[in-house]
């Protein structure tokens, strides 16, 4: 269900390369929220911004804290609108819309996530989101006493281009993952891509039921697709198309599929089946 909220600023962090990490308290879209949705954002005019409000921009969600009414997103500034939202300070207040999209499904077997850089918010939330279907799963039935069966393997597959761009790792590893970090640089963990990671682990290990899900740049995508495709495990991916709404309206999200059709980002998506996509 998706609800417009003034959202306020719990938390902000200012990491390093431009990246910025807000907490947002929304309980009615931190209740609603599924991994792999987004919200529109826009800050309203105030203190920050005196002159003009601001077309929304799209966000994935990072994480929620729905008892807390809590929501988390991740963002590098690339322009005016990023740059305002990493101006705000504790207490200010934005319009947000949300959730919206479609989630990642979760088909049975084993979830092998592929995050690169400052797409890494929707891996995260699909992470925790697995950790704790996993938790509920172990703990005993109350009418049984069984704990329910049907255990899955969460491994991560985060690439960065230098230690100091690496963040939340940690929340990974909480979250109950096997995690295996890259810089491209080597700075930190192994040197190269998450990609060229992905792959040694796939000829290594040839799982046979697993799903991998990736968000990342459009070209990391194209290749996480062609890679796993290769191995015949099937993958979704969630793709950053530049939205004006996020809700069906203006059509320019639209996204070419391969059999020559265009679906919206906004409301097909983001998140699609990797096949579906004319890459
Ligand atoms: C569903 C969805 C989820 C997203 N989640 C995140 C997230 O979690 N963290 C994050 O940092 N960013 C995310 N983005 C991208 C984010 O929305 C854009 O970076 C933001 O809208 C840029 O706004 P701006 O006003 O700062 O930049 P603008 O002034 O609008 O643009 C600055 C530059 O960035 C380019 N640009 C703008 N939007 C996009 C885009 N979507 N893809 C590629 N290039 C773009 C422009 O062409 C321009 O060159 C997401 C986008 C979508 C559609
Ligand atoms: S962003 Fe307007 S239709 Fe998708």
């Amino acid at each position: 269900m998706r609800v417009q909220e003034l959202a306020s600023v719990v938390e902000k962090d200012s990491l390093a390369g431009g990246l910025h990490h807000l907490v947002l308290r929304s309980p009615r879209i931190a209740s609603a929220a599924r991994a792999g949705t987004f919200v529109m954002l826009s800050v309203r005019p105030g203190k920050t911004v005196p002159l003009e409000p601001l077309l929304p921009r799209p966000f994935s969600l990072m994480s929620t804290l729905a008892d807390a009414g809590l929501v988390e997103i991740y963002f590098r500034v690339v322009g005016r609108g990023t740059a305002l939202l990493s101006a705000l300070e504790v207490g200010d207040v934005l319009n947000m819309i949300g959730p919206l999209g479609r989630p990642w499904p979760h088909p049975p077997g084993d979830a092998i996530i592929v995050a690169g850089g400052a797409g890494m918010p929707p891996a995260l939330f699909l992470a925790e989101e697995l950790g704790r279907a996993a938790g509920e799963a172990k703990r005993p039935s109350t009418t049984s006493g069984h704990a329910a069966s049907g255990s899955r393997e969460v491994i991560v597959f985060y690439g960065a281009s230098t230690r100091s761009q690496l963040f939340f790792l940690d929340r990974f590893s909480a979250a109950g993952a096997k995690v295996h970090v890259s810089t491209d640089d080597g700075s930190a963990f192994r040197r190269g891509t998450c990609l060229e990671l992905l792959e040694t682990w796939l000829d290594d290990t040839r799982p046979s039921q697993a799903t991998v899900y990736g968000c990342g740049p459009p070209v990391m995508l194209s290749r996480l697709f062609s890679l796993v495709s290769r191995f015949g495990l099937p993958s979704y991916v969630s793709l950053e198309s530049p939205m004006a709404c996020g809700v069906g309206v203006c059509r320019g999200c639209a996204v070419k599929m391969r059999d020559g059709s265009f679906r919206m980002a906004c409301t097909d998506g983001p998140v699609f089946k990797g096949e579906e996509v004319a890459f």
